[in-house]
């Protein structure tokens, strides 16, 4: 029978029909290894990873949604303790703080009967072993997913209250971005020889052209390999692209109406492109500061006219290099610099390799000065990474 578009081509959440499993080192895949360290006692699963690679959606798909429970690093407040965070979500009824007196008769100095007097507050230990048996008792695994998102001091403190509970049997996966709660899990040595390592790597073309080719074939359509690579070339390393691209292709070309569709060309490969970048607008705020530049605190900056007769200065130059064809993820600062000088053509005084440095740690420093938003990029040993392909193609595709 065949599927419906909406039913095949998923960007939000786990695709059934185009779910493409990956192989990670020593050719097993990303769902076999998860599978395997789950369920090991003692042992804390860390899945690290570029945004938007499947994380996830790994865990739905080898776990099952139903079988979790999540968290997100920002559910847990510094002010609320770890526990009672888990309890409150699960409704198990929470141990208020009731302090215990207990008196220990023994015998006083001089043969008086004196007590000895303790106060214990039991509501700490208790919710944890009530949240350890509900897990336990009901076969759920806690995942606390974009770990980064919690304070560095409250990352640290969990991963000292999950160092006993993984003991006693409470399963977890810690999902967070590469290097960003290295030092609370990966390098804690607390937890040293009790985690199981999932490091998800980036999407390759190969990887990402299966997306189109198992899709379109749910939707009775061959799609030709010459287009699901360049459809995967524009996704650059990004599965939620590439489905985002099938999903507004699919629709221009109608396919849940018509049964032979065209093989698109370019126009209209192009026309799904731009129709992607409308749902990336967030991006137009992110391009249009890097392309102001720092303040030029009321001089003049220069201004170069490229082929196609645009005036641009140093910050749209460079914007318009990163954007060229054909899309990459990373570009050394010469290569930049011979992008600008095509963009450029014949003009005199191109500008040279120290002033496209200079730009482009001046855009650095605006990345990193502002919200977790705009951090796209990152200048480093004289090459441009691109953090976020989504940015990247709104570069390319979108209005800015
Ligand atoms: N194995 C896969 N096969 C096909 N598509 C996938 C796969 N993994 C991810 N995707 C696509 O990418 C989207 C994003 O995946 P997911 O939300 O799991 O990424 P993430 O790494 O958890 O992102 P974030 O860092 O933002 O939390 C999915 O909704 C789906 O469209
Ligand atoms: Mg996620």
């Amino acid at each position: 029978m065949k599927l419906r578009v909406r039913d095949v081509f998923i960007a939000g959440a786990l695709p059934i029909h185009t779910y493409i499993s990956r192989k990670s080192e020593f050719g097993l895949t990303y769902e076999f290894r998860l599978h395997n360290v789950v369920d090991m006692v003692g042992f804390l699963t860390s899945i690290v990873g570029p945004s938007k690679t499947g994380k996830t959606v790994l865990c739905d798909k080898v776990i099952g949604q139903d079988r979790y429970v999540d968290f997100i690093g920002s559910d847990f407040k510094d002010t609320e303790d770890f526990w009672e965070t888990i309890a409150n979500k699960v409704g198990i009824p929470l141990e208020r703080d009731h302090t215990e007196i207990r008196t220990i008769e023994g015998q006083g100095l001089a043969g008086t009967k004196e007590g000895i007097t303790t106060f214990i507050t039991e509501s700490f230990r208790s919710n944890k072993d009530k949240v350890i048996q509900y897990f336990t008792a009901n076969n759920l695994v806690l995942l606390l997913d974009d770990f980064h998102y919690a304070s560095p001091s409250k990352q640290f403190e969990i991963a000292y209250q999950l160092k006993d509970a993984i003991r006693k049997g409470l399963r977890t996966i810690i999902i967070s971005l590469p290097h960003r709660s290295d030092d609370a899990i990966r390098k804690n040595a607390d937890l040293s020889g009790r985690l199981n390592l999932i490091n998800i790597e980036p999407w390759n073309t190969d990887e990402l052209r299966e997306i189109a080719v198992a899709g379109f074939n749910k939707l009775n359509m061959q799609i030709d390999l010459k287009i699901a690579d360049n459809i995967a070339k524009e996704s650059l390393s990004s599965p939620q692209l590439m489905q985002s691209i099938c999903y507004n292709l699919s629709m221009i070309l109608d396919i849940d109406n018509i049964d032979n569709p065209v093989m698109p060309d370019q126009d209209i490969l192009d026309q799904a492109y731009r129709m992607t970048s409308l749902n990336l607008l967030a991006y137009q705020e992110v391009a249009r500061k890097l392309k102001t530049g720092p303040n030029p605190r009321g001089q003049k900056r220069k201004t170069y006219m490229t082929i196609k007769n645009e005036e641009t200065d140093i910050y749209e130059l460079l914007l318009k290099a990163i954007a060229d064809d054909p899309p990459t993820v990373s570009l050394s600062t010469d290569s930049i610099k011979r992008r600008i000088d095509v963009l450029l053509g014949d003009i005199a005084d191109k500008p040279d390799r120290v002033k496209i440095k200079a730009a482009l740690d001046q855009m650095q420093s605006i990345m990193q000065s502002s919200e977790p938003m705009y951090q796209v990029f990152e200048y480093k040993d004289d090459e441009v990474y691109i953090i976020e392909p989504l940015f990247l193609f709104f570069l390319r595709w979108g209005i800015l």
